[in-house]
């Protein structure tokens, strides 16, 4: 099954709908996972291995403004500079643009707000806005499940930032991925605070679509992946459930720790972590330690992301003075 084969499914006569000839606008959040999306089972459709759960960051993302031009050739901007034809970042949008185009070209417009290199998903949001951004276009009107699938065929953490809030990515089972889709959790958690601490803003050494890939095939831990993920979703669920900052926090840090042991077992060995990822690391245990609950989370990259209470603020903007902070 192909991308262009869910895309069908989902949108059936609608992918004949005319665009509008006004520009749109649309926003989607970036998230940061809590319980993280590891490991693909069909790289084609960024089927996860397992399910997955995040919180979207309010205002934090990007907006995407889309328009369909006469040129014959997308035009793509980021943060107002030209995206070159060449790069990466211009083939990704547009392999995922011709599963939608119908002979129309675009001008596409992104901007993000989120901290440059923060380690951030910046995929995620951008991926999840062109879909908002295209279903306003060409007036699909689809439901947030079936936006929340088309995001995933851009980029799997895309399906989660179709929402705010506590979100979970549902693996599901069926080969087309139709159960494959993020919902919103009915709940949130008062006074929680995210902290984006950068450590290091140079280049990924690698993609996490690549470092996933060689973990999946290589690394001997990953074979535990799947169940410690399992605990793992059932313990936040509570904690988010139950508003329980503690069990939400050590959930947390834990399962991003397993992650990054799967990577470290994979061959050729993969350690995202710089030694000031490992020196801010001791700090949060110290100051965990002494009575400051702060607990961390991290991604495909070196840098960290703290989760503390608004009670805690002060203490940890001293602490880390260059971190930029986040409310729910
Ligand atoms: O959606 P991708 O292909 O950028 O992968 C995201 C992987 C992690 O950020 C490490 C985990 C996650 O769940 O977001």
């Amino acid at each position: 099954m192909k991308k262009s084969d869910v895309v069908q499914i989902i949108l059936g006569e609608k992918i004949k709908n005319p665009p509008s000839s006004q520009a749109v606008q649309a926003f989607a959040p970036t998230n940061i996972a809590l319980c993280k999306y590891w490991g693909k089972r069909n790289r084609e459709l960024n089927l996860p291995v397992t399910s997955s759960l995040s919180i979207s960051l309010g205002n934090r993302g990007a907006t995407v403004t889309l328009q369909v031009n006469q040129r014959q050739q997308d035009i793509i901007t980021l943060n107002g500079a030209a995206v070159h034809e060449g790069s990466i970042f211009y083939q990704r949008a547009k392999e995922f643009l011709d599963l939608f185009r119908q002979g129309h070209y675009f001008d596409l417009h992104s901007t993000s707000n989120i901290p440059i290199a923060a380690g951030l998903a910046s995929s995620a949001c951008g991926f999840a806005a062109i879909v908002l951004a295209l279903d306003k276009l060409f007036a699909w009107e689809l439901s947030s499940p079936q936006l929340s699938i088309l995001a995933r065929l851009g980029s799997g953490s895309a399906s989660r930032s179709i929402y705010q809030g506590f979100v979970k990515w549902h693996a599901g089972i069926e080969p087309n991925g139709m159960d494959s889709y993020a919902e919103t959790l009915p709940h949130d958690l008062p006074g929680l605070m995210i902290g984006l601490c950068i450590v290091n803003d140079k280049e990924k050494m690698l993609s996490s679509r690549e470092a996933m890939q060689r973990t999946v095939e290589t690394s001997l831990l990953y074979r535990v992946w799947p169940e410690k993920m399992a605990e793992d979703l059932i313990l936040m669920t509570q904690a988010i459930a139950n508003q329980d900052f503690s069990l939400l926090g050590v959930t947390a840090e834990s399962n991003a720790l397993a992650m990054h042991a799967t990577m470290q077992s994979a061959w050729p060995p993969i350690v995202y972590s710089l030694p000031e990822t490992l020196a801010m690391m001791h700090e949060v245990w110290q100051l965990r330690a002494g009575g400051v609950e702060v607990y961390f989370t991290q991604d495909a990259g070196p840098n960290l992301k703290l989760l503390f209470l608004e009670k805690d603020v002060n203490v940890l903007q001293e602490r880390f003075p260059n971190m930029e902070i986040i409310a729910q």
